[in-house]
């Protein structure tokens, strides 16, 4: 049998080290975190960084979060306040990055920031992702490990999905929890919500004492990859439906829509956490099977439903 998996790798100590190994060759490996794999290069080499951009085809202009171990190890790279030590001991490590002011001496590439002052910094929770900063002297550049616009990995195979032979070194993580990317928050000004996920702003206010803004505007744009269209599983997707278009599939949520073999439930006790661990899922297993669209049932917008509504507004602005 043909073995298409062959650079999916068991994240054991040896191959942990191997992976260091790629790392420090300025080479790249998929990574499993708690929301979505990314793929991983040093950040602070620009060779490395340039083949995140090339193999993902992403814009230059569109910067990479980068991730660290822990505060401690940022000290060079980036400029603390008083926001982010509270919401870092409060959620960190977890599913929320940080922007915040690039110091002047940092060695961050500055490919991977796209020339910006700012820098948007992460402390994944994933126990892999933890074992492997662990053992490394550098921080990761890792974005999403997909195609840019396109659906979020989240699993070891959705990376081969993305990439095939051209990502050597993907590390096992079985299923990320979360299923959906990191909320970002800007804390360069007022706290300023950017991306939505896991971590919401009622959590966030919360900590911080204070309200919390959600940029909404894709005109001024403040997170370049906040682009109008993005999250696509390839083919057309419709919001707030009742049934399937022709050829198409349907999305469903809870037990009110009956079982057909064009229909794929999220999760039949209306638990949106586990909804969103099985969207980007469902959405890859829909398009590889040849539908031809896909329409989705109302995702209550409650909690992470408005992390989940989010994306799939952008996967349905085309
Ligand atoms: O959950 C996640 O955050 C995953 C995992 C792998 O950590 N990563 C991820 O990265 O979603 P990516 O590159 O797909 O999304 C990062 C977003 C992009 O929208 C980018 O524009 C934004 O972060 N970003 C990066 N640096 C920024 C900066 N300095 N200012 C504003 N936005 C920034
Ligand atoms: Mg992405």
């Amino acid at each position: 049998m043909k073995n298409i998996y062959l650079n999916i790798h068991k994240a054991n100590s040896f191959n942990l080290k191997k992976a260091k190994k790629i790392v420090e060759n300025n080479n790249l490996v998929g990574l499993p975190t708690e929301t979505v794999y990314g793929l991983a290069g040093n950040a602070y080499s620009s060779e490395a960084v340039k083949k995140i951009f090339k193999l993902k085809k992403r814009s230059l202009v569109n910067p990479l979060i980068i991730h660290f171990k822990n505060l401690k190890d940022t000290k060079n790279d980036i400029i603390h306040n008083n926001s982010l030590i509270k919401l870092y001991n409060a959620l960190c490590p977890g599913p929320i990055t940080f922007i915040l002011n690039k110091k002047t001496k940092s060695n961050i590439s500055k490919i991977a920031t796209a020339g910006k002052k700012t820098v948007a910094v992460r402390f994944p929770q994933h126990k892999i992702a933890r074992s492997f900063l662990k053992i490394l002297n550098v921080p990761l550049a890792a974005p999403s490990g997909n195609i840019s616009t396109k659906l979020s990995p989240t699993c070891a195979n959705d990376l081969v999905d993305e990439f095939g032979k051209k990502l050597e070194y993907i590390l096992d993580g079985g299923k990320c929890k979360i299923g959906l990317e990191s909320t970002i928050i800007d804390l360069t000004g007022k706290p300023t919500i950017l991306r939505q996920g896991a971590i919401n702003t009622k959590k966030i206010s919360k900590i911080l004492k204070r309200k919390i803004s959600i940029n909404k505007k894709t005109k001024s744009i403040k997170s370049p990859g906040q682009l109008k269209y993005h999250y696509s599983p390839g083919i057309p997707v419709f919001m707030n439906k009742i049934k399937a278009k022709k050829s198409g599939a349907f999305i469903t949520f809870g037990k009110k829509f009956k079982s057909a073999k064009n229909h794929f439930n999220l999760s039949k006790s209306y638990n949106l956490k586990i909804a969103a661990s099985n969207l980007y899922k469902t959405m890859r297993k829909i398009k590889n099977q040849n539908f031809k669209s896909i329409s989705i049932c109302k995702i209550p917008n409650v909690g992470i439903g408005k992390a989940i509504n989010e994306r799939l507004k952008k996967a349905s602005n085309k």
